[in-house]
């Protein structure tokens, strides 16, 4: 039984490899460079891009499930393959928005995409399927790194916009269930952190997790967008500044807190205490 892991050199991708390899499975990666793949021992390396859907079949021969990161165009293609190649079954991740639990979700950039990719995945691949949607990431929380090691200032358009955001290895771990265990088929979960927090007290528990207390320094919307936008596109730097005022304004339209953490895996969700204590290196 292998299991082929997508996005596996990435921040969710290598917890999903490390999970299987500890619960016994036999894991194969998918990367476009091969050659920089710093895996597990026992793991099998493949080359292969999900835009490239003739460049999976080697990947996909043999394997029986597949955990796949959303490159959200290369969904349907994917999809169509792996149900050729006889994989059972998929969990794709996409992302909270595409709930659509808020006018403001419903009407963002990304719904249509999301919602686009799941159905292709439901409709046109392996019938066992199943979606995790997660909170916008504690990752994110990396993009204030430069600032915090140069001049302790984490400089934000709306510190107190709040989000239950999620630690990687809990989609992670999510995701391994998802994939081991039965009756998941054909539901959607949406996976969130374990409580709302502001930016602010983020960056706080980043102070409190190297020792070095951060700043925040509000700025322009108009300021972050145009940074942003050099590594994020546009159509999300809209979604994301979108939800940051109104959450900010009105907490109370912040994405719920779910149960889908512990419900999947049987532990608590991971707080973003704890999340900064893991990442603590990265702010210097
Ligand atoms: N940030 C958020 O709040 C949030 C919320 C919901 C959903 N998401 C989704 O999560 C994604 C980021 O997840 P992450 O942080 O775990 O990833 P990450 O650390 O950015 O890593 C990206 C991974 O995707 C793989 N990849 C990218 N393009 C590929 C392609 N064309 N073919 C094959 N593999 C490809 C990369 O593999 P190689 O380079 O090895 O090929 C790498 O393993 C975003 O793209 C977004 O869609 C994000």
């Amino acid at each position: 039984m292998t299991i082929l892991v997508t996005g596996a050199t990435g921040k969710t991708g290598r917890h999903v490899v490390r999970e299987l390899i500890s619960a016994g499975a036999e894991v194969r990666i998918l990367t476009r460079h091969p050659e920089e793949a710093d895996v597990p021992s026992g793991v099998t390396v493949v080359r292969g891009d999900l835009t490239a859907p003739e460049s999976l079949h080697a990947a996909l021969d043999g394997v029986t499930s597949a955990f796949l990161f959303p490159v959200l165009d290369a969904i349907p293609a994917f999809a169509e393959t792996a149900k050729r190649a006889g994989v059972r079954r998929v969990v794709l991740f996409t992302g909270a928005w595409a709930a659509g639990l808020t006018a403001r979700d419903r009407g963002s950039w990304v719904y249509p995409r999301y919602r686009a990719a799941e159905a292709a995945l439901a409709e046109n691949g392996p019938e066992e399927w199943t979606v995790l949607r997660p909170a916008p990431f504690a990752t994110n929380a990396l993009w204030w790194a430069p600032g915090a090691r140069a001049d302790g200032v984490v400089r934000l358009p709306h510190p107190d916009a709040v989000c239950p955001v999620i630690h990687e290895a809990d989609l992670a771990a999510a995701a391994v269930r998802a994939l081991l265990t039965d009756g998941h088929h054909g539901r959607h979960y949406t996976v969130t952190g374990p409580a709302l927090v502001s930016q602010a007290e983020q960056v706080a528990a980043i102070g409190q997790a190297t020792g070095r207390p951060l700043r925040v320094a509000r700025i322009e919307p108009a300021t972050w967008r145009s940074e942003a936008e050099r590594f994020l596109r546009p159509g999300i730097v809209g979604d994301l500044l979108g939800e940051w005022s109104e959450t900010e304004r009105d907490p109370a339209t912040a994405l719920p807190v779910t149960s889908a953490v512990p419900d999947l895996t049987g532990r608590p969700a991971r707080t973003f205490t704890q999340w900064a204590a893991d990442h603590a290196r990265a702010f210097g």
